[in-house]
């Protein structure tokens, strides 16, 4: 029994994965990663800064180590990211008109998604350019290219490989308002004859929200607006965000203040009751949509690799993924498997 078998008939199983995982030295990540899963994400490795760091400079080493890992244990590979505001490379921001910045992102795309042709099965091909209230985002690329750099990336992510899935990938698309803004941004793209496969709900999600109700409604919407849906970037924070409860002032002095690190050796049984409870319900929900739902990531293997020990304030202990800081299957990867006995 895994993960990728139990659901088999539902939706690819997928994790992101780092370094240490695609160069070998990570044994223990490598392992569960062939064991329980059959769909890879780069958490890092592909991000512009680091794939295209200077004008003339591709590092194609990582990105072709992770493919071939991929391919070598017939998984669906995906791409992230190709056109995002963050972890951009600072040269990008010298670029100010606009036919060298159509010329350098048509480069940047054909180069990147034309090497793995037939490859890299799904691309995340725009990451995050909505705003909260469904606008778009400003960035290098909207301040120099206006909104249609959307459609620029998308066209040219399809010529490279038109049997690629394309993706536009972002946190809180159960927010009504970014929802219809996603949906805006889908219709956009189709209207003008461009192609865009599926919406990548990214899952930073905690206990209580988003609702069973508020990502039922999502699903809904964006397989009514004709595309498929991912959840990406899956995993349940435990930890209270000081943003969210105390306003930013409290947060700025949070260092040393013990209440936001709550469980620092364990988690108590109670929460991981809770966490289990969360990710089964979440998944029974997932199941019953398997026919919009084509791919479950989670943002990485286990609880010590997580982001979200850093964020939204450094040097936290947090337990949102399903296995542990031993590589152990937590209460909640049991949860979630029960649910298919
Ligand atoms: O590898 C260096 C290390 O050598 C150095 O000592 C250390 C010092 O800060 O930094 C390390 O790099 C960090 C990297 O994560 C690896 O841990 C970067 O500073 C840090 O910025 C980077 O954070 C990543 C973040 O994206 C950057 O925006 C997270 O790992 C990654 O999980 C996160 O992923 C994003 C998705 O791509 C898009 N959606 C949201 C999601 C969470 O923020």
């Amino acid at each position: 029994p895994s993960l990728k078998n139990t659901f088999s008939y539902d939706f690819f199983i997928g994790a992101a994965i780092n370094g240490g995982a695609i160069n070998g030295s990570d044994t223990l990540a490598l392992d569960l990663i062939r064991r329980e899963f059959n769909s890879i994400t780069p958490e890092n490795i592909m991000k512009w800064e680091h794939i295209h760091p200077f004008p003339d400079k591709f590092n194609f080493e990582m990105p072709d180590k992770y493919v071939r890992l991929g391919q070598k244990n017939n998984m669906h590979i995906v791409g992230h990211t190709l056109v995002w505001h963050s972890q951009l490379a600072e040269w990008v921001a010298q670029v100010n008109d606009s036919a060298s910045m159509a010329g350098l992102l048509t480069e940047h795309i054909t180069k990147i998604v034309g090497r793995y042709k037939g490859k890299i099965d799904s691309w995340d091909v725009v990451n995050e350019a909505l705003n909260e209230d469904g606008s778009l985002r400003e960035s290098i690329f909207k301040e120099v290219l206006g909104d249609h750099y959307l459609e620029l990336a998308f066209r040219t992510a399809a010529k490279a490989d038109p049997e690629a899935q394309l993706v536009y990938n972002d946190y809180n698309l159960t927010h009504p308002e970014k929802r219809e803004g996603a949906i805006r941004l889908v219709k956009n793209l189709q209207e003008n004859g461009v192609k865009i496969d599926a919406i990548g709900m990214q899952g930073h999600w905690n206990l209580e929200r988003p609702t069973l109700e508020e990502i039922e409604t999502s699903i809904l919407a964006y397989h009514k607006a004709g595309v498929k849906v991912l959840i990406t970037e899956l995993d349940i924070t435990v930890l209270p965000n000081p943003w969210e409860l105390e306003g930013a002032e409290v947060s700025q002095n949070f260092e040393g203040n013990k209440f936001m690190n709550p469980y620092p050796e364990s988690l108590p049984d109670s929460v991981q009751n809770q966490l289990a409870e969360r990710y089964a319900d979440i998944f029974s929900l997932f199941a019953k949509h398997r026919d919009k739902i084509d791919r479950v990531t989670f943002w990485g293997i286990n609880d010590g690799a997580s982001w979200l020990n850093g964020w939204p304030i450094k040097g936290r202990t947090n337990y949102p993924l399903l296995f542990d800081r031993n590589y152990r299957p937590k209460k909640a990867y049991e949860s979630i498997m029960k649910l298919k006995k």
